[in-house]
């Protein structure tokens, strides 16, 4: 054994949502303990903002990296930077993107502040190059990490076919760590753009959510399709199709998985343009 914590946990409480049962979580500090974890099926948890998880819980492990993968090296690296650009140390996939936000935009790096206000982790929001109007994840990325139970491997953006949020890795190839890539900005500078961003989120549900349940189609807002078909306000459960923004899907306080599922069902049923899952369900 190379000595991971693994604890049996109700995921409900990993979840931005609030919901989801049981299962093993393997609490990974290296990549060692990363190997061990991935020997038998697995799931990869981050921030747990965009997951609707069964009330039964999943059999698989789910691996959270903690310790070590979830720190960062923010220090330029003196061959990659220069007065314009600064290329960081490693930034573990379990750190969470909100405080890292913070610090960049303090240091006076700018690239990534388009992100403010997703509550995910590093890893999770690489995956999916988590995004706003403002900017996304790959607006600031380097090198990328990647660990598979194949092996270890590092790519560039330019090595993926990535696009509005999808990174195109695989699923369940976890990105351990990244370098970013960010140009030097007066931190003032940085603020008045994650201001802005932040301005859009006004009309955001501040309730127990995963965020957007639909990606965009063709760049029209899902959520104005689903106000449009009338159903903002829908219940089923202690499920709710927020008031404030018709593309949300608020927990009223004990809601349960398949609550939700109800409201995407009647959501995909309602509205005439179809339209992607944002959402993650497990399983
Ligand atoms: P999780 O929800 O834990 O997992 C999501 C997926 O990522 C799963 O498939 C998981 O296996 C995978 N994953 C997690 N970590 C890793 C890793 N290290 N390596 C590989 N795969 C991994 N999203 C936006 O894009 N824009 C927004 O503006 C936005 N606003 C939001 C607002 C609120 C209030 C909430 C609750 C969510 C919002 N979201 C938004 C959705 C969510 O924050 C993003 O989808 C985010 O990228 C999920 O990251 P996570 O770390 O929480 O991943
Ligand atoms: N609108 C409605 N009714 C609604 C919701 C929106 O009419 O119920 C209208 C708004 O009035 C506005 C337009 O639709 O005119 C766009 O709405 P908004 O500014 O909220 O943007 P969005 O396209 O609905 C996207 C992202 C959000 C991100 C915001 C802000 C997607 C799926 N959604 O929402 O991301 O926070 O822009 O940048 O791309 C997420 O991905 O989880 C997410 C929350």
């Amino acid at each position: 054994r190379t000595g991971a914590r693994v604890e049996r946990l109700p995921l409900s409480r990993f979840t931005t949502l609030g919901v989801g049962g049981e299962a093993e979580v393997w609490f990974v500090e290296s990549h060692e303990q990363l190997a061990e974890a991935m020997e038998q099926p697995y799931r990869i948890l981050g921030g747990g903002s965009n997951l609707v998880i069964a009330d039964e819980g999943v059999p698989e492990r789910v691996i959270r990296l903690s310790g070590p993968l979830a720190e960062r090296d923010l220090t330029p690296d003196p061959a990659l930077s220069d007065d314009t650009w600064v290329v960081t140390g490693w930034v573990g996939g379990g750190v969470p993107l909100p405080g890292l936000i913070r610090q960049l935009q303090k240091l006076g790096l700018s690239g990534l502040e388009g992100t403010v206000g997703i509550p995910a982790q590093v890893g999770g929001a690489v995956w999916m190059n988590a995004g706003t109007r403002y900017g996304e994840m790959f607006d600031g990325l380097h090198t990328l990490e990647i660990v598979t139970p194949e092996g270890t491997r590092q790519v560039t953006p330019d090595d993926l076919n990535w696009g509005y949020r999808d990174s195109g890795i695989p699923r369940n190839h976890i990105v351990t760590r990244v370098r970013l890539r960010l140009r030097r900005a007066a931190p003032e500078e940085v603020l008045a753009k994650m201001d802005f961003a932040d301005q859009a989120r006004k009309g955001q549900p501040k309730m127990k959510t995963p965020g957007c349940a639909f990606k965009n189609p063709g760049g029209v807002s899902a959520g104005k399709l689903i106000d449009e078909a009338g159903l903002k306000g829908s219940r089923v459960g202690n499920a709710l199709i927020a008031p404030e923004h018709a593309n949300f899907i608020v927990n009223l306080g004990g809601a349960s998985a398949a609550d939700v599922h109800a409201l995407l069902a009647l959501i995909r049923d309602r509205v005439p343009v179809p339209m992607e899952l944002e959402y993650e369900l497990w399983p």
